[in-house]
């Protein structure tokens, strides 16, 4: 199977992504066996031959008919379940790396750190087919685990892992890359050899940084390098959630207690209620509708992502060289 091209049937041996509720995990498909959680025991047998989206039921639970969903997957699910070797980026940030670098079928990307994969995967369908990523990590179980994950999730064609010291080593990709993404404790020292792996007509770069300190000295260098169009933005989700509220309807005309009115479409009718305080609610004339707060709980920090720009070879000719060229050019027509 493959993350980047969509199949419509379950297969053995397939990664499958399986919803419950609010949750997901993920399985690998293994005709014979099964797989437990909460909800009971399912059989794989049960999924082989299904549609991808299929509603699969607990074999064990009788008349409860508990079940799953078996989702094809995406990177976007992957990112919610995938086995965490380190610390990994997430949606909102991964569609801000993917939106400011410009990536796109076709463009070759430098990573480092590989890490646990999170955001190489989303890079790899968005460049797929012609494109590709190189990713690099100096931890070398973590560069076989990438690897064997990248195969079975069939992005080896789009995907190269290899082990390299970014702040040491280089990539072996000089004047390949249309973008270069860091996520490193020391960005600041990888970015000699990101400069290198950039194309020499230019290329777009971010650096992911937890602390405003790696920030800072990120900036400081991409500065003396001449690279232009420096931008650090932090990315916050703020999410909303639906929910039934009622509320007393209120007379804006007397100082009378609300009066018995005419119920609208959804309100309950029957005995006075309290609301949160205590106060009885006229139940009568009480208004239902559906509201939006913002969640409770909400992700926060994750870490500032650095975007700049390196500019074409060309603009960063001095102007002494400019007038060099300049002046080569007029003796040459006059030489002629
Ligand atoms: C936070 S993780 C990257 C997570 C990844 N972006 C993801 O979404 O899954 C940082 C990775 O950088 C690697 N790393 C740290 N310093 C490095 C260096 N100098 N050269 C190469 N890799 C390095 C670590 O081994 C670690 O795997």
């Amino acid at each position: 199977m493959s993350f980047v091209k969509f199949k419509d049937v379950i297969e053995d041996g397939d990664t499958v992504i399986v919803k419950y509720a609010q949750h997901s995990s993920f399985v690998v498909v293994e005709k014979g066996k099964d797989f437990h959680n909460k909800h009971g025991r399912f059989l794989f047998d049960d999924m082989i031959g299904k549609p991808f989206g299929s509603r699969i039921y607990a074999s064990d639970r009788g008349s409860l008919r508990s079940y799953i969903y078996a989702m094809h997957p995406t990177p976007e699910y992957w990112t919610e379940v995938l086995p965490h070797r380190t610390q990994i980026i997430y949606a909102s940030d991964i569609s801000m790396v993917t939106f400011m670098l410009d990536l796109k079928p076709g463009s070759v990307v430098l990573e480092t750190g590989t890490g646990s994969g999170s955001l190489s995967h989303a890079i790899a369908r968005t460049i797929a087919p012609t494109g590709h990523l190189h990713t690099f990590d100096f931890h070398a179980e973590r560069v076989e685990k990438a690897k064997a994950e990248f195969a079975s999730h069939g992005l080896s064609d789009v995907i190269t892992v290899k082990q390299a010291d970014a702040t040491r080593d280089g990539f072996g990709v000089d004047g390949l890359c249309d973008a270069v993404f860091l996520d490193l404790p020391s960005p600041h020292l990888a970015l000699p050899f990101a400069d290198k792996a950039l194309k020499s007509t230019g290329g777009r770069l971010c650096s992911f940084s937890p602390c405003i300190e790696q920030v800072q000295r990120t900036c400081d260098l991409l500065r003396d390098m001449k690279y232009t169009d420096i931008l650090t933005i932090e990315v916050l989700e703020r999410k909303l959630e639906a929910k039934p509220t009622t509320m007393p309807e209120c007379p804006l005309t007397s100082t009378a207690p609300p009066k018995a009115g005419k119920r609208k479409a959804g309100e309950s009718s029957g005995a006075s209620k309290r609301d949160k305080r205590g106060s009885s609610i006229d139940d009568t004339s009480a208004l239902s509708f559906t509201s939006t707060n913002h969640v409770a709980e909400q992700k926060g920090h994750t870490g500032f992502l650095t975007f700049a720009t390196k500019p074409h070879a060309l603009l960063l000719q001095s102007p002494a060289e400019d007038d060099d060229e300049g002046d080569e050019g007029d003796e040459g027509r006059k030489n002629e």
